[in-house]
Order: structure tokens, then sequence, then C-alpha cells
């Protein structure tokens, strides 16, 4: 039976009948911890936001100046599904330079942010009876989406003792005849774990000729601590059975742009474009007119930005480490610290909780990416160095009178 939610309207009489399907749809807990810590400041309370996974700065003026000429020059109507010609040709060049791989523009589908590609790629290719791999703890949307389309969600889990990266052994015992899909995600949210280039290529090992696609969610790879990042798609006789997540989110400040892109083969690609036109038909085309200045422009502030977030973790993480209960382990990419808590004697959710309302942090419960978030928080960086030393105090003051 569908579920049937009443709403808690007085003067609504009709229940609301919901499609089966949307009882398998999860969430980003990420919003509604937002919604809670924005309601405690309503009534007064100072609350330190490190909830929320996006980059503080500001999107860098270049890009602004150009999205706001491309408006000025009429670019306010419909494009094409896939992307507009000029994006789809830059990112195509740029993919194919950092990933040493020759890239073709109708390999690339442009989407409003770097989830539409997950939601269209999980939809186009997975199904009831098939499995798909995805890494836990982890993004919160593969799982939600995997059930959505009715596939199974194989979880594998990511292990603190190897600095959050999998244990390719355990993969291999995970991949079953049924096996659709493996989603990678490195550097990884909400862990901060990267892939050596030995882990990516014993992965391309184990997956061997098999008939699987990888979703490679790279949407951090030029956050990078230490190392360099790399993509399976990079291995030979991987490329046509990859597809590469990225977008402008976390490398330009343009979370609340909209702008992502999938790479695939162009049969994959077209198919990809059809849930396009059937969904958004096409993503806004002055952010895309943008896109190409950001790609193409002058690039110091990523680096001014990766350089800043490098100064936050070092200290951040520093400071967690001399907290009662807390252990962590230092993040080599994205902007995320994933400090164990177990000592504390805790339970995530409950500390999170309880951060949150009697310290004054907003942080995100490891249970919030997957069963195997247990024992653990996740604190976003992407704040000031100011409110990252204030956090620290109020963390650690709460811990010394609770602990
Ligand atoms: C691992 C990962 N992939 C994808 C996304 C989605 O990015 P976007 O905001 O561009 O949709 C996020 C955002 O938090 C993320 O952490």
């Amino acid at each position: 039976m569908p579920p049937v939610i009443y709403a808690f309207i007085s003067d609504v009489t009709h229940p609301l009948k919901l499609a089966q399907r949307m009882a398998r749809l999860g969430t980003e807990t990420a919003f509604e911890v937002l919604v809670k810590a924005r309601a405690l400041e309503a009534q007064g309370k100072s609350v330190i936001h490190l909830e929320i996974g996006e980059p503080d700065f500001d999107t860098p003026g270049n890009i602004v100046d150009s999205a706001v000429g491309a408006l000025r020059q009429g670019w306010t109507h419909y494009g094409p599904s896939p992307g507009l010609p000029q994006l789809r040709q830059a990112i195509a060049g740029h993919v194919s330079r950092s990933r040493g791989i020759p890239v073709a523009p109708e390999e690339v589908v442009v989407v409003p942010g770097g989830k539409p590609v997950m939601f269209f790629a999980i939809l186009a290719l997975a199904e009831a009876g098939d499995e798909v791999i995805y890494p836990n703890p982890g993004f919160p949307i593969y799982e939600s989406m995997i059930n959505f389309a009715g596939a199974k969600a194989v979880a594998l889990r990511l292990r603190e003792e190897m600095d959050f990266r999998f244990d390719v052994q355990e993969l291999a015992s995970l991949i079953t005849d049924r096996t659709r899909m493996i989603i990678l995600n490195s550097p990884q949210n909400p862990t901060g774990g990267v892939m050596t280039k030995q882990d990516v290529d014993d992965i391309a090992r184990i997956i061997g000729d098999r008939n699987i696609v990888v979703l490679s969610d790279e949407i951090y790879c030029r956050l990078m601590f230490e190392g360099e990042h790399h993509s399976i798609a990079s291995v030979p006789g991987f490329k046509e059975r990859t597809i590469i997540l990225d977008g402008f989110s976390k490398t330009y400040a343009m979370t609340g742009w909209r702008l992502g892109y999938g790479v695939m083969r162009p049969d994959l690609a077209a198919q990809v474009s059809l849930l396009m036109t059937n969904s958004n038909s096409c993503t806004a085309s002055f952010t895309q007119v943008a896109g190409v200045e950001a790609l193409e422009g002058d690039q110091a502030s990523v680096e001014t930005m990766r350089l800043e977030f490098q100064r936050r973790r070092d200290m951040f993480v520093r400071g967690l480490n001399q907290i009662k209960g807390f252990s962590c382990r230092v993040p080599k990419g994205a902007f995320y610290a994933f400090p164990n808590i177990q000592k504390t004697g805790w339970t995530s959710k409950k500390l999170a909780d309880a951060l949150l309302e009697q310290a004054g942090v907003a942080a995100l419960s490891g249970t919030a990416f997957g069963s195997y978030g247990e024992g653990y928080l996740r604190l976003s960086i992407a704040n000031s160095y100011e409110n990252l030393e204030q956090a620290l105090k109020r963390i650690g003051s709460w811990a010394a009178k609770n602990l």
C-alpha cells in the first residue's frame, strides 16, 4: 500500500496519497540541522554553523561579472538540454587536461549542480534486481537514490584505520553478478579520505572486464591538501564504464548557482539529456556562460580558497584532538573534519544534538552519512578561522563539564 499522509492543516479533509516510491527516498540531514539551528538563533542563541558543506567565500568576481554580462546580453532563454555548446566544449577541454583522457563535448552533460548527475545516472542505469555498491559513511543521496530507483544499496565500509579509504578486498567480496554500479567518491564527504593511485588501479583490476559502471564523484577533486587526484576514468579501458561527476559548487564557491556536469559515453549522455528534457529542460543559460569564465578565466581564487581551507584544517584538527573523548584523523581533501567520538560514551546523534542545544555548535551526526557513521561527527571547516577557534572553545568547555 502506498503511504498515506494526513497534512496537519485543519481544513484539509483529503489524505495525501503518495506513490509508494516516496517512502524509499532519504534526505540530507544538513538542511534539517540548519533549520533547527536557525530556530535557536531566532530565540536569541548564538550558533556557529559547522553543519553545511559549502564554501563560505563569495563567488570570484570575474565569474559574477560574466553572469551579469550574460544576463544583459540576453542569455535568459532556454538552451539545449545537454548544455550550451561552448560550455560543453570548455568542460571537455578541462576534463581532458585534468584526467589525461580524450573527452569530446558529446560526452558532457551540463546539469543544475553535481547532485542531478547522481539522480540521473542511477535512475538511468539501476532498477529492481540490480545492486549498487556505495561508500558508507558517504554522501547520503547515493543510498537514497539507489533505494528510490528500486535497486539494492550495498554498503562498502570506509575504515578510519585506513584514513577513511576502503579495503579493496572487501569491495571484491561485495561484487556479484547483479552489481550494476559502484560509486566512488574522492576526496570524500564526510571523511576527507582520498584514494591513492594504487587504490584506483586495484579497484580497476578487481572490476576487470565486468560490465559495471563506476559513478566517480570527483566534486572535491580540486580541494586536495596532499597528493594528487586520481580518477578511475584515466585507467585504460575504464573511460567507457565511468561517469565522472564534477561541478562548480565547491571549486568556485558557486553552490547557489546550481551548475554541475557529468562526463560519460555519448550514448549514455544522450539518455541523461533526455532525463534533463523531461525534468529541467536545461540548466540556466546565463550561469552556463559564467561557467565558461570559471573554467577558462583566472584560477587564482581556487588556490587561495584551498590554502585557506588547509590553514583552518590544520588548526581545527589539532584543536579537536585536544578535546576529551575526541580523536580526529587529518583529512587529505574536501573541507570536513570527521572526529571519532566513541570515547565520549555518547552516541553521535545525541552528541550532535547536545552540542547544538548546549554549546551552540551545529555539527552533523556521523549517522547522517550511513550506519557506519555511528561513533563520528562531521564538522565543516567552511567557516572563518575565528569561528572555528570559537567552536573549539565551546566544544572543549562543554566536554570538560559533561564528559
Ligand atoms: C560528495 C558530494 N557530491 C556531490 C555534491 C553535490 O554538489 P552540488 O551542490 O553541486 O549539487 C556534494 C554536495 O555537498 C557532495 O558533498
